[in-house]
């Protein structure tokens, strides 16, 4: 079965990645917020990125209003009966995400398939929440969206080959490049990511270096786009906090373990670019 439309749960940093993605590759997406304030603020960042792109001269104004043609905003679940694929993007909250399957399960037919963004949690949890486990996988993004050129395809020991094959090319459809993983906390990247990031964490509470030859040392020394400090604030410091918990409590391992430091930043609101403040101040930009 052709996938023509896409549900989006979520319309955050990575929902509305997704959004745009799928509609600028000529998706109609329907896209699901909490409440009317979410949806605005999410489908208003959306369309400050493509004006960015329109005042760089990279998109046609008339392109951008085709790709904002296909994008349809609900705080109504109902709304994404009719769905090929559901990508959901909404926080890392493992009960949250499995009441939403179960309501989606109940109205969506058959062939619809089931995907999570999950940066960490177990596939197979929210599967199980379903009637539909063979048709779930995972499909985890990178920050941002529109630009990074990777998704992670999870298959469950549940997951049925026809499933991963459609979703693998949807994701091709997207002009991204698919890589397959089994369903274990972290997948491929995080499980590799997050250590580095937390030890970044750990050497500038240790007093090793400044937070920006931390930074220097692996953009100059490595070719990293950004130092790992940096990088921290741009996917948010409360987004790594809750993959640490999740990954601590999957794998007992001490190298997922959240550093003091990073628990009393989230403690204090300092969540990176999105707060203002993180390890960097960007409340002056
Ligand atoms: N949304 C859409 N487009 C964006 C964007 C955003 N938030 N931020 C930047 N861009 C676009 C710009 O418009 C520009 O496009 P153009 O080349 O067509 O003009 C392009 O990206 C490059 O942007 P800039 O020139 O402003 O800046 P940089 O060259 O420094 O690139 C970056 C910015 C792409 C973010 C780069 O610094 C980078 O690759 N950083 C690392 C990002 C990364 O590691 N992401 C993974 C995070 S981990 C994750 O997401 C997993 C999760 O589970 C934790």
């Amino acid at each position: 079965m052709e996938i023509k439309k896409v549900g989006v749960a979520g319309c955050g940093l990575m929902g509305g990645g997704i959004v745009q993605t799928c509609a600028q590759s000529g998706y109609q997406v329907v896209t699901l917020e909490a409440n009317d304030e979410l949806l605005k603020k999410g489908l208003g960042a959306l369309a400050n990125n493509l004006s960015r792109a329109v005042d760089k001269g990279k998109l046609r104004q008339a392109d951008m209003d085709a790709i904002f043609s296909r994008i349809h905003g609900t705080t109504s679940v109902e709304a994404l009966a009719d769905c090929d694929i559901v990508v959901e993007a909404i926080i890392e909250d493992l009960e949250l995400k499995k009441r939403l399957f179960s309501d989606l399960d109940a109205i969506c037919p058959e062939h619809t398939i089931f995907a999570s963004n999950t940066s960490s949690i177990p596939i197979i949890e929210m599967a199980s929440a379903t009637k539909r486990a063979e048709r779930f996988v995972g499909l985890h993004f990178f920050n941002p969206v529109p630009v990074m050129k990777l998704v992670e395809v999870i298959s469950t020991i549940q997951s049925n080959e026809e499933t991963v094959r459609r979703a693998t090319a949807f994701i091709e459809s997207l002009d991204k490049k698919a890589i397959q993983a089994k369903d274990r906390a972290g997948f491929i990247v995080n499980l590799l990511l997050v250590p580095y990031l937390l030890d970044a964490i750990r050497a500038l509470e240790m007093g090793l270096a400044t937070k920006e030859d931390i930074d220097t040392g692996m953009v100059l020394g490595c070719g990293y786009p950004m130092g790992p400090l940096t990088l921290l604030d741009f996917v948010g410091l409360d987004t790594i906090y809750s993959i640490t918990k999740i990954l601590f409590d999957e794998f007992k391992d001490p190298k997922y373990a959240s550093p003091p430091l990073l628990k009393q930043m989230v403690k204090a609101g300092f969540y990176g670019r999105k707060s203002g403040r993180g390890f960097y101040d960007y409340r002056s930009k």
